[in-house]
């Protein structure tokens, strides 16, 4: 295969890219590509063993004030640029440390409760209907209910935050980004001085004392933070749950395994996690200086990205990586990350997904697909795989 000709964000890409790794995996494990148009090469890491060694390498680093200090400073990047996900040590220490604390599986389990709660008020909203989407009836209230919630954002506003949030990761116009980033910030300026004035108990009047206290927060990393879990937590979650009910749909002998042994769900959210993951790509990383990389000569400011996808699919380190199999145990998948930006969200989002499919599964045990799989659309992402729609019949 042309590795350099490969349209990575092509329609037909998204429609299976499994096959396309296949094919370029063996012979190009960490490699130059053709990210979005003539003249625009990234690396790309396709094997197991190349993906991990970027995530853990700190020569591929983060913060573009660092790589281009002439192009790129404090005043020309957006808020979401200047969150943990987009910088180094110690900066990166500092952001995360500020609201790892919340994000603890012990903090998260607390949560059980309401989560379970929220899935059954949703799977009850959809008693009585014979077809439905998927996505938008289930899929994504959950997780936003969740995330507003823990952050103490009104979840009226989401179809707000969920147009911000799309804007930032699909393959848009620039204006658009531009548009929806000052949205975004004129909303949250809002909802902080609200929270400023009258302060609850959430995350966001958590993060607010950090920001007064000065030295640990600036205004525009606290805007930062903020919208990268507000993001985080509409873009990734939704996109478990719906692409790994569309793969239990289509592995029918799996799902009836998971309908018949309930006990498997955590594990079954691992292999859905590995098997179809909602975050396809890494997000950006730069080559701090020139050096050799796995044989290959990469030059300084370099932009280098890991397919996820990919890696997980590779045959070194997962047996029979092409199938589906809920089973499998101890699986080392990549689709929270690896290293130091590993998922921060992680426990949240597989305490949502076990949830979700459960409950789901125990109140619509019939649920089949309701379109062709040639007929659903994926979205033109950079970051997320993920459908537009889920059509599914619910009896
Ligand atoms: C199934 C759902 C999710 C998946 C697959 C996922 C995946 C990922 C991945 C792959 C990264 C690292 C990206 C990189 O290194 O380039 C990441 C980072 C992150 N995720 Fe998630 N995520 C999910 C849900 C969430 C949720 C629900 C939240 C919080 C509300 C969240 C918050 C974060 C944050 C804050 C980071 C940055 C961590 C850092 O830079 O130290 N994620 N996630």
């Amino acid at each position: 295969m042309d590795i350099q000709s490969l349209r990575l964000f092509s329609k037909e890409f998204h429609q299976n890219p499994y096959d396309y790794y296949k094919q370029i995996r063996s012979h190009h494990p960490f490699a130059k590509v053709n990210m979005v148009g003539e003249g625009h090469y990234s690396w790309m890491a396709f094997t197991y063993d190349a993906a991990t060694a970027v995530l853990k390498d700190e020569r591929f680093i983060k913060d573009m004030r660092t790589v281009f200090p002439n192009e790129v400073t404090d005043d020309n990047m957006t808020p979401i640029s200047q969150s943990m996900l987009f910088v180094d040590p110690p900066d990166h220490r500092r952001l995360r440390k500020l609201v790892q604390r919340g994000f603890t599986p012990k903090n998260i389990e607390k949560l059980r409760g309401r989560v379970e709660e929220i899935a059954r008020d949703q799977a009850d909203q959809m008693k009585g209907q014979e077809t439905i989407d998927f996505i938008s009836a289930y899929a994504f209230p959950i997780p936003i209910q969740v995330i507003c919630e823990l952050l103490g954002v009104p979840s009226e506003d989401r179809l707000d935050f969920q147009r911000w949030s799309n804007a930032l990761v699909d393959v848009t116009e620039y204006e658009q980004f531009e548009a929806s980033t000052a949205e975004f910030m004129a909303y949250l300026e809002k909802l902080l001085e609200q929270k400023r004035q009258f302060p609850e108990e959430d995350l966001l009047s958590e993060l607010m004392v950090a920001e007064e206290d000065g030295g640990r927060l600036t205004l525009k990393e606290l805007y930062g933070v903020v919208m990268l879990l507000i993001v985080a937590g509409h873009e990734t979650t939704v996109n478990l749950i719906a692409n790994g009910l569309l793969a239990l749909l289509t592995h029918p002998e799996q799902l009836s395994l998971l309908k018949e042994e309930p006990a498997l769900i955590p594990q079954a959210v691992e292999e859905l996690l590995r098997f179809n993951g909602p975050v396809e790509f890494s997000t950006d990383r730069w080559a701090r200086e020139s050096f050799t990389f796995m044989g290959q000569q990469v030059t300084k400011g370099d932009h280098v990205i890991v397919s996820l996808a990919s890696a997980d699919h590779d045959p070194d380190l997962f047996e029979n990586a092409d199938q589906l199999d809920i089973t499998r145990e101890q699986s080392p998948h990549l689709a929270f990350g690896k290293g130091i930006h590993y998922c921060l969200g992680a426990p949240l989002a597989r305490l949502e997904g076990e949830i979700a499919i459960r409950v789901l599964l125990e109140q619509y045990p019939n649920i089949s697909l309701a379109a062709p799989l040639s007929e659903l659309e994926w979205r033109q992402s950079f970051i997320i795989r993920g459908l537009k729609r889920l059509p599914v019949r619910l009896r």
